[in-house]
This record gives structure tokens, C-alpha cells and sequence, in this order.
């Protein structure tokens, strides 16, 4: 099937507030991406369904999430107006799909997706695992499939979602004739967003760390958040050589500095190499880089918290963003299933040869 739209779907479980990981890994490459105006229709979802997949007992704290997650992606930037904000239980469609592609994978795939893997061990499922979690993939292939989505923007751990989706494509296509729209991961290209770090240094940032920036934190919080981050530990005296590598503030300047900060804020450094070999060669204080890595996360940061103060102030506007967002996605989400069930045909009632090849059959 030629597919000459670019469509992005893309979207995140409403388990907690996003922090500044998700931001970095995924967040803002789709805010750059919408205004872009390379894509047709972009669709950004709050998978409140697959938050539940491990989340079963607790549904109050999805629930209790899904506001805050469109807070977040408002006031990053992402535009009603362009991008459609919905629900993803709100889409029956997925389901149906889901379940229609239950049948092209097998167990043994599903129990080898590495993503799927290192989730159950951090879950402590693996005595028992929820067969909802274990055929989430199947499902992410369903809602990515759904909106015929070109590209797929995300962080590099759903590396392994999108290559079991591409596969799931394969086979139904194989099976059933071109139907679905194979899609392409796309990851921010700058290597330090891929993986931030937690402010503790720790290669995950997670709420029950208790190390992550998030969008909705106040200057405060962020400013002391910033100030007491891990550095390098043997860096003790400003005179001491320190070291960037696995040091949390200067893996955030990858990320986050632009040569424009530094004329700004640090005009005595042509730019981040020439502070890091001052950092490396001695001479240069922890402080004064995080004082740095302020200034910039604040002029990052400060515009997200002044949008998100007005859809605050405006929760009515949210819910029905996301109410409109979520019947366009439906409706989508329906063209494209009609289309899976003629492909299987399984069209009865919209396939007038049924019935006449049946009559034939038995007159
Ligand atoms: N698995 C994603 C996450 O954990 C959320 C998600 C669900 C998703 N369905 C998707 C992401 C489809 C991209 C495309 O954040």
C-alpha cells in the first residue's frame, strides 16, 4: 500500500509526572518535530491501558496521572491545533486490533523482546507475569499500527517495541495482503539525551530514587535539585583534576548547552570542550559548572512552567483537548481497523460477496 502521509504516533503510561529524561529522550524532538510541519498528523498518546498492564491494583494512580502527563506535554509546546492529545483506553479499536495480532506472535517472541525482559525483572514478575504485560507489544504494535504512523519518535529503550511491531506488519501483510504502514523509530540524535542520568548519577532516573528534574518543578526545587547533583567523587579540591566522563553535570551540558548559553552566562569559555579541560586539567569548581547547568535548565524550563501555570488555571480547556483529541483519534483508529477486518476478510456485514458466495453455496 503506497502511504504518502507522515504520520507520527508516539506516546507515554501515564504512571507518574514526565521528568526531565523523558524530555530529553523524547519530549522535545517532538515539539521540534511538530513545528516542523514535515508531518500530516501527529498523534500523542497517554497509554493509561498499558500503564495498567502492571499496574492492575492501582488504577486510582493512573487515574490520578493522566491530567498531569497533558499538563506536561502542553506546556512543553505540544500544540492541540497540530498534534491530537488523547486517551488510549478511550480507543476500543486498539483492542480489536491487539487481538488480531495476538495470533501472528508467539510466546517465545514475546518472552525474548529485551525490553519486555529487564521490565519483568524489575517488576518481580517472574514467577508469575500478567499476560497483559507480557503482550503489551503486541498492543504498542496495535496503536502504532492503527494511525498508519511513518515515524514513531521515542526513547532508545522502545527500540525493541518498534521491532516487534515491524514485525507483527510483516506478517499480517504477509498473510492477509498490504495493509499496514510499516513504521521508523526516530531518536533524538544527540547521544547525551539518550540516557540521562538521575541527579544521583544513577543510570535510571525513577520517582522511588527520588532523582528526577521534573518539567513541573519550581526554580527552587530545580536550583536545589541542580546544586547538590552528582559530580565526579574524587574531585574534591577546585585545584584537583576532575573527570566529565560519568559526571552528571557535564552529561546534562551535553544535553542540554548550546554555544549561545555559554555567551551568555560563561563568556570567559569559548564553549563546553574548552570547560571540560578546564574541569579535566584542575582549577575548576564543581559550583560554578552547576551554577552553569542552572542558568540553562531555567531558560529551558522556565517557559514549560509559565505555559503549564495557565492550562492550570484552565483545566476545563484540558479535558476537552483531550476529550476532542481522543474522538479524532477514534475515528482513525476505525478507518484503519475496518481495513485490518477487510484485509482478514472478516467484513461480514460490509462484504457484499458474503453473502451471495454463501447463497451459492447452499442454493
Ligand atoms: N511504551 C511506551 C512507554 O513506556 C508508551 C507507549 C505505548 C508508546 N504505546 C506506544 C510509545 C506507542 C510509542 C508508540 O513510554
Amino acid at each position: 500500500m503506497p502511504e504518502t502521509k507522515k504520520v507520527i504516533l508516539t506516546g507515554d503510561r501515564p504512571t507518574g509526572k514526565l521528568h526531565i529524561g523523558h524530555y530529553a529522550g523524547s519530549l522535545k524532538q517532538r515539539v521540534t518535530l511538530q513545528n516542523s510541519g514535515a508531518y500530516d498528523e501527529i498523534y500523542i498518546m497517554i497509554a493509561d491501558a498499558q500503564a495498567l498492564t502492571d499496574n492492575a491494583d492501582h488504577p486510582e494512580k493512573i487515574r490520578d496521572n493522566i491530567m498531569e502527563v497533558a499538563l506536561d506535554y502542553l506546556s512543553i509546546g505540544i500544540d492541540p491545533a497540530k498534534s491530537s492529545i488523547f486517551i488510549q483506553s478511550h480507543i476500543a479499536e486498539l483492542t480489536e486490533l491487539s487481538f488480531y495480532y495476538m495470533n501472528l506472535v508467539t510466546l517465545s517472541r514475546l518472552e525474548r523482546n529485551p525490553t519486555v525482559k529487564s521490565e519483568i525483572q524489575m517488576r518481580n514478575f517472574e514467577t508469575s507475569i500478567p499476560v497483559g504485560f507480557l503482550t503489551y507489544p503486541i498492543s504498542q504494535a496495535a496503536d502504532i499500527t492503527a494511525f498508519a504512523a511513518t515515524t514513531v519518535p521515542v526513547g532508545a529503550d522502545q527500540a525493541p517495541m518498534l521491532e516487534q511491531t515491524k514485525e507483527i506488519v510483516h506478517k499480517f501483510n504477509a498473510v492477509y495482503g498490504e495493509t499496514l504502514t510499516e513504521p521508523q523509530i526516530l531518536l533524538p540524535d544527540n547521544q547525551a539525551c539518550l540516557r540521562l542520568p538521575g541527579t544521583d548519577g544513577k543510570a535510571k532516573m525513577s520517582k522511588s530514587l527520588g532523582n528526577c528534574i521534573y518539567l513541573s518543578d519550581s526554580e527552587e526545587t530545580l536550583k536545589t535539585k541542580v546544586m547538590s547533583m552528582f559530580t565526579d567523587p574524587g574531585h574534591i579540591r577546585v585545584q584537583d583534576p576532575g573527570r566529565v566522563e560519568g559526571n552528571t553535570v557535564f552529561i546534562y551540558l551535553d544535553a542540554f548547552s548550546r554555544q549561545e548559553h555559554f555567551a551568555e552566562y560563561l563568556p570567559e569559555y569559548a564553549g563546553l570542550d574548552e570547560l571540560k579541560e578546564h574541569y579535566t586539567r584542575g582549577g575548576l569548581g564543581d559550583v560554578k559548572v552547576k551554577k552553569f547547568l542552572l542558568n540553562v535548565l531555567l531558560e529551558e524550563l522556565n517557559p514549560v512552567r509559565t505555559l503549564r501555570k495557565s492550562y492550570e488555571k484552565d483545566m476545563e480547556r484540558v479535558y476537552e483537548i483531550l476529550r476532542s483529541g481522543s474522538e479524532k483519534a477514534k475515528e482513525t483508529a476505525a478507518a484503519t481497523l475496518g481495513k485490518v477486518k477487510h484485509a482478514m476478510r472478516i467484513d461480514y456485514f460490509d462484504d457484499a460477496t458474503f453473502l451471495s458466495e454463501q447463497k451459492a453455496k447452499f442454493s
